[in-house]
């Protein structure tokens, strides 16, 4: 079978080097990949929103499975195109993808299925915005509706950050129609986590915990990223809190999204706070997480491209196998990261840091030119590692991530100290 992965960074890096792994699948495509991918598979120069594009070229290539990586051609589109020409693909349409798509519709779908999350108001004349805001006072987080890159995102801890939010995001359009609407919502305490299921749009079966650290620097201090490491699983979700997330979070959106005519297959993402007051959803997305996934898939028995089939097909399989150990994955990125920052940095140490046991090095944002290997990105590898328990598996991701070095790398000393930190039962 003929697999294409849609994406380019390190999240469908792991995806690729998972599905390769199947003994039905014989080849993996990128588009538009990267050098990671490419040491799996082929990379064909397709950008991830140019449906048209890709659907013809898996028409005429005769893939037999597409996996969507980013939220951009879920949210256009990309799975009603492929369905229409009888194209087998993993995701959810774009009805269903609008529970990524608009922030204001996944909340106003929350509160119709009574789906615990922060108390919320939705607004369209930015006046109305800041004057609630200047009713309620901070901390509030100020959210633009639409795609905005992890970056629509504001909390906001004065009136007047949340104010100057608004009017970012809802006049001088910073990130552009995505900025027609806000949500403003009550500012949430607690830890974080991630829970991801497969769905055929009738039933799930959950991926195992993982925890994202979205701040660029250690101790959730300085800007929020794209993610700048996972692991898994997340202790903070005891066996009792994942019940409840799937009995009052994953099972009503599902059921709800079927009856709003428009059922979710996929990969359904809930991003929790876990507060004192239990568990509240802060958004969703309609795709495998990134860092997430690259700590959950190495933990992944199962194979994916069976899983992902039977989603497609609605008959999703019963069970998931997992390795009983831990995983880590850290982010190395380029200097400036979440800002401004420069590529074209030569990266060496990726064969040394792949002599630690257990150790994988997914791609993110790197580029190959006459066979050196620069960076291309704001996150640019992704150093992935297992261990008995947390402590093993982040005393070898970092000791390969010692060996890697490109100018002005940095990364975060942090990721997965919480999870140490509840072992020692801190
Ligand atoms: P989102 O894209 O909605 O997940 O927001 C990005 C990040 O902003 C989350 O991972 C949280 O760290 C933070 N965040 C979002 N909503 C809230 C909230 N209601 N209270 C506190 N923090 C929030
Ligand atoms: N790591 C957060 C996300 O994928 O949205």
């Amino acid at each position: 079978m003929k697999v294409l992965v849609v994406g380019s960074g390190g999240r469908e890096n792991a995806l690729a080097w998972k599905l390769a792994q199947s003994e039905k699948v014989s080849r993996v495509y990128g588009a538009p990949g990267n050098p990671g991918i490419a040491r799996i598979g082929e990379c064909v120069e397709i950008e991830p929103t140019n449906i048209k594009a890709l659907a013809d070229f898996a028409e005429k290539e005769g893939i037999d499975l597409t996996v969507v990586g980013p939220e951009a051609p879920l949210v256009k589109g990309i799975v009603n195109e492929f369905e229409r020409r009888g194209l087998k693909i993993f995701g959810p349409t774009k009805e269903a993808a609008r529970l990524e798509g608009s922030k204001a519709f996944a909340k106003e779908v929350m509160k119709k299925y009574q789906v615990p999350t922060a108390d919320f108001k939705i607004f369209t004349d930015p006046k109305e915005a800041k004057e609630y805001v200047k009713k309620v006072g901070a901390p509030i987080v100020v959210k633009a509706d639409g795609l905005a890159a992890g970056k629509g995102v504001i909390v906001a801890k004065s009136v007047s950050e949340a104010v100057e939010a608004v009017e970012k995001i809802m006049e001088e359009k910073v990130f552009g129609e995505a900025g027609n609407k806000v949500v403003i919502e009550e500012c949430l305490e607690g830890e974080e986590a991630s829970y991801l299921v497969i769905t055929d749009g009738e039933r799930f079966i959950p991926l195992a915990t993982s925890q994202d650290h979205k701040a660029v620097f250690d101790n959730d201090q300085g800007p929020n990223t794209g993610g700048m490491g996972a692991y898994s699983p997340a202790p903070v979700l005891s066996e009792e809190l994942e019940r409840e997330v799937q009995e009052k979070v994953i099972a009503p959106i599902i059921k709800g999204m079927k009856e709003e005519g428009a059922p979710f297959k996929g990969v359904l993402y809930a991003g929790l706070m876990i507060t004192e007051r239990g568990i509240k959803v802060l958004e969703f997305n309609v795709r495998f997480g990134d860092p997430e996934a690259q700590a959950i898939l190495r933990r992944l028995e199962s194979d994916l491209f069976e899983v992902c089939l039977s989603a497609v097909e609605g008959n999703l399989v019963k069970e998931l196998k997992w390795k009983p150990e831990t995983s880590v994955c850290v982010v190395l990125a380029s200097k400036g990261y979440p800002g401004k920052y420069e590529k074209g940095k030569v990266i060496t140490g990726i064969e040394e840091a792949e002599k630690v046991p257990t150790v994988v090095v997914f791609h993110a944002g790197t580029k190959e030119v006459n066979g050196k290997l620069l960076t291309n990105g704001g996150r640019v590898l992704n150093v992935t590692a297992l261990g008995r328990d947390i402590i093993e598996a982040r005393e070898r991701a970092y000791r390969a991530v010692e060996k890697i070095h490109f100018e002005g790398m940095h990364y975060r000393k942090d990721i997965g100290l919480k999870a140490v930190k509840r072992l020692k039962g801190e």
